[in-house]
């Protein structure tokens, strides 16, 4: 009898220490968590949060258990945390409120935020339900709300399900993020971010709810991804900078975009993104550079799109500076861009959009595409404005503004 309680206590000792059940460890349900997916969790989080974020030593771990569903409300975790590094395993489902009365505190449009968290690694099976449906439904997108306890009243506005903001050295894997009010994940001021194996999925026709969002942030990888939006797949914002983007499967939604640029205030400097081996299927563009016309200066430099496949996408290459607007007074400079091995369909009869501003793209290069019309026998096109450039190997449809080499 003593000798198999004693068994069992050191089976559980070594199994708690191996899986990570050490003192590191925290669990959200032994902070009070319920867990059914009604009643509102988010003081229970956010003191399982602040006992991981306030734990020495070695790397702690946040533990959000399977087979339940958590009702979060908005919600922040910040830092600096005292360890250099943080995990949050998560399992499970977290959910917003199903209806605009119940949500609190979404002046901030975001939903759950990350911010000034180092080191933060979010991975697991997990998903993440943002309801957005109540959201999408009426416009505007945003409506006046008092919050109950101080009756103060408040514009709540859709909020991004997932922002994080200063989170160096993040990682971001194997979850889900579903039916985002706003945009799925949204990343500003982090340098160091891996993110790989996610879910995200909206219906085609929800507004704004882009994949993921990257802007003031450098050495990104994204990759083997799923991404269904109403939006941008994936957008790449000012002040970015070394971003690759590999296997990464888009559609529907309005493709992979460097920017929009010249819009806003901070850096409109984009440079250095790689995308490759990318599946486009029946969205709005593939590969999309997006300037506006008017407003602040800035750049995007040294891009490359290549083995892109396309599939019924209505812009397949598109290089748009007029974007809402007029051509003239633009401030941004587009330059060493390069399309290659592009294959695929396009919807509409211009496939390859080059239309630029006064200012001109440079070094602008086409290099063995081929695009042929979704509608079987009709013939695509393309069309340029202030552009310069050459096409390699085989481009079809023909650029005429290209030289050929
Ligand atoms: C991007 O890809 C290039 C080439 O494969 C590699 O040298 C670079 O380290 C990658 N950058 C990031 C941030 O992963
Ligand atoms: C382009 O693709 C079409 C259909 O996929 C194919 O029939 C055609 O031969 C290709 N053209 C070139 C120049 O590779």
């Amino acid at each position: 009898m003593e000798i198999t309680s004693y068994f069992l206590i050191m089976v559980f000792t070594l199994s708690g220490l191996a899986i990570g059940y050490g003192e590191n460890s925290f669990n959200v349900l032994d902070f009070g968590v319920i867990g059914d997916g009604k009643t509102d969790d988010s003081n229970a989080f956010v003191k399982a949060w602040r006992s991981a974020c306030g734990a020495a030593g070695g790397a702690p771990t946040l533990t959000i258990p399977a087979r339940k569903s958590y009702l979060l409300k908005s919600i922040r975790f910040t830092g600096p945390c005292r360890s250099n590094s943080i995990r949050v395993q998560f399992e499970g489902s977290i959910v917003a409120p199903n209806s605009r009365s119940q949500w609190t505190g979404c002046e901030s449009a975001k939903w759950m935020q990350f911010v000034n968290v180092k080191g933060l690694v979010i991975t697991g099976t997990g998903q993440i339900d943002g309801r957005g449906y109540i959201w999408w439904r009426k416009k505007p997108n945003q409506f006046n709300h008092t919050e109950h306890n101080n009756g103060r009243t408040s514009t709540c506005k859709a909020p991004n399900a997932l922002h994080f903001n200063k989170c160096d050295n993040l990682r971001l894997e194997g979850f889900t993020s579903r039916n985002s009010p706003n945009k799925h994940i949204s990343i500003q001021n982090s340098n160091g971010v891996s993110i790989s194996n996610l879910r995200i999925d909206a219906p085609g026709n929800s507004p704004n709810t882009d994949g993921i969002d990257i802007s003031s942030s450098s050495q990104v990888n994204i990759k083997d991804s799923f991404i269904r939006t109403g939006d941008d797949c994936i957008a790449i914002k000012g002040g970015s900078s070394y971003i690759n983007i590999t296997h990464v499967t888009c559609g529907p939604g309005h493709g992979i975009s460097i920017g929009s640029l010249g819009f806003g205030s901070g850096s409109q400097n984009v440079e250095e993104v790689h995308v490759r081996n990318c599946d486009l299927t029946g969205s709005t563009n593939g590969a999309r550079i997006k300037t506006w016309p008017r407003g602040n200066p800035g750049y995007a430099r040294a891009i490359t799109f290549e083995h892109i496949r396309v599939s019924s996408c209505k812009y397949p290459i598109i290089i748009d500076q007029g974007y809402h607007e007029l051509l003239t007074g633009a401030k941004v400079k587009v330059s060493d861009v390069t399309f290659r091995d592009f294959r695929g369909t396009s919807m509409t009869p211009v496939a390859i959009k080059l239309d630029c501003s006064e200012l001109s793209c440079n070094n602008i290069v086409l290099d063995n595409i081929n695009l042929s019309s979704a509608r079987p026998g009709k013939p695509v096109t393309s069309f340029c404005r202030n552009v310069h450039g050459k096409a390699i190997s085989t481009v079809v449809p023909h650029v005429p503004c290209l030289s050929s080499s």
